[in-house]
């Protein structure tokens, strides 16, 4: 396949919400294959493991034929060729996000020269959802099913129990 063709969303995705689901659905009907990158993060102490958030992400995305999910260490950049995808998607929810992704962007392009950040945004009702701020409010006892697959809310709902 054309690796400009091939799109890779790298991230923790601790866990998927809906504005990550949003996102995806969009680089789908652009890009021929998407592969979602769940990096293992440990700096990150991720609530769920590496294998878990896979689990999760391949449930909640399993009638999306042209997108598949793999977990991964290392640089997103050697993922990316590894999977022979040119294009790496991110999100920008507002201005707030847009200085890391901008750096992170820039110094992926000195490390890489055949990789493209293409940068995507969600549909206004999913711009204040992160996975922070889900964790936080599910494990306090608050729904979250408004901004979570019914799957990652019971995920929640287990973990807060444990
Ligand atoms: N609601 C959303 N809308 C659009 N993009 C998003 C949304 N949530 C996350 N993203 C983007 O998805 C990519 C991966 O994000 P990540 O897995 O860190 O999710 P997060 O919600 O930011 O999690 P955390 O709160 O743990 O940082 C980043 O580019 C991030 O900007
Ligand atoms: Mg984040």
């Amino acid at each position: 396949m054309n690796p400009r063709r091939c799109a890779v969303y790298p991230g923790t995705f601790d866990p998927i919400t809906n504005g990550h689901q949003d996102l995806i659905r969009r680089a789908a009907g652009i890009f021929d294959r998407v592969v979602i990158g769940i990096a293992a993060n440990p700096g990150k102490a991720p609530l769920f493991t590496v294998e878990e958030r896979v689990a999760l992400s391949r449930e909640v995305l399993a009638e999306l034929r042209n997108v598949t999910v793999f977990g991964y260490s290392g640089l997103t950049v050697d993922f990316a060729r590894e999977q022979g995808c040119g294009i790496v998607i991110r999100g920008l929810r507002a201005m707030s996000d847009f200085e890391f992704e901008f750096q992170l962007a820039n110094m992926s392009r000195h490390l890489a020269r055949d990789i493209d950040y293409v940068f995507l945004t969600p549909q206004e009702q999913f711009t204040f959802i992160s996975s922070t701020l889900v964790r936080e409010i599910a494990l306090m006892g608050g729904d979250v099913s408004e901004f979570v697959h019914p799957a990652v809310a019971a995920a929640l709902q287990g973990r807060k129990k444990a």
